[in-house]
């Protein structure tokens, strides 16, 4: 597993990142956490406001109150989708344990609505950052939302302001994956071909 950030190029970390779910209990180093969070301040932003605030909970209370809401979040997220007798739990009891939780929040905007891009699209850039620079220094992570199911008893939880929303549950640690990196295998994607078009929509993109 790559440690050194140096020895990752970009587009190492672009095609090999996937969502890490599950984490060696090895704690990520302060002067570590500090540099993700400083790669995820380098983002893009509406007007550079800058409205992107990071809740980092590392405190076993702390793990505790997220994993317990986050259970609850999925039980209501199966109700919602008709699947009560499934609800899986496995990644939400795990954060108990997980070294770093990263609830990723967003000031209000009052821009108007045509160029209000919402608070996931003011945070988002900065969570993406944020998980390339952890992906460097061997960390994996996973961008997460079905623990807004329980948004508001988070929020509470965590003395976040009614008037700020949360975006983002990001885990942080040492993945332990099947794959021999450590990771969770090969990324799948559907080829450009699909996904880019050619001037008018629908007409393939092929380069
Ligand atoms: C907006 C968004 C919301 C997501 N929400 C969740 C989530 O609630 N729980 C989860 O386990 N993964 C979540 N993911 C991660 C996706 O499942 C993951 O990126 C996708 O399956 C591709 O997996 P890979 O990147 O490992 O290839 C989310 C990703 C995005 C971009």
């Amino acid at each position: 597993m790559t440690t050194k950030p140096e020895d990752t190029t970009l587009f190492d970390a672009i095609y090999t990142m996937r969502g890490i779910r599950k984490f060696k209990p090895d704690p990520v180093p302060d002067d570590v956490l500090k540099k993700v969070l400083e790669a995820a301040v380098q983002a893009p932003n509406g007007g550079n406001y800058q409205r992107w605030r990071f809740v980092v909970v590392r405190s076993a209370e702390g793990k505790r109150k997220v994993s317990q809401l986050a259970v609850k979040a999925a039980g209501i997220e199966a109700g919602v989708q008709g699947r009560e007798g499934v609800v899986r739990t496995e990644f939400q009891e795990s954060l108990l344990t997980v070294p770093v939780i990263i609830i990723v929040t967003s000031l209000a905007s009052n821009m108007p609505p045509a160029a209000n891009v919402g608070p996931h699209g003011r945070t988002f850039p900065a969570v993406q950052n944020l998980l390339l620079a952890a992906s460097a220094y061997g960390l994996g992570g996973c961008i997460t939302t079905s623990f807004r199911y329980a948004d508001a008893e988070v929020k509470k939880a965590l003395g976040i302001p009614d008037d700020v929303d949360t975006t983002t549950l990001v885990p942080l640690g040492y993945p332990t994956g099947d794959a021999p990196d450590g990771r969770h295998g090969p990324k799948t994607r559907k080829p450009i071909e699909e996904v880019a078009f050619d001037e008018t929509w629908g007409t393939p993109l092929v380069l």
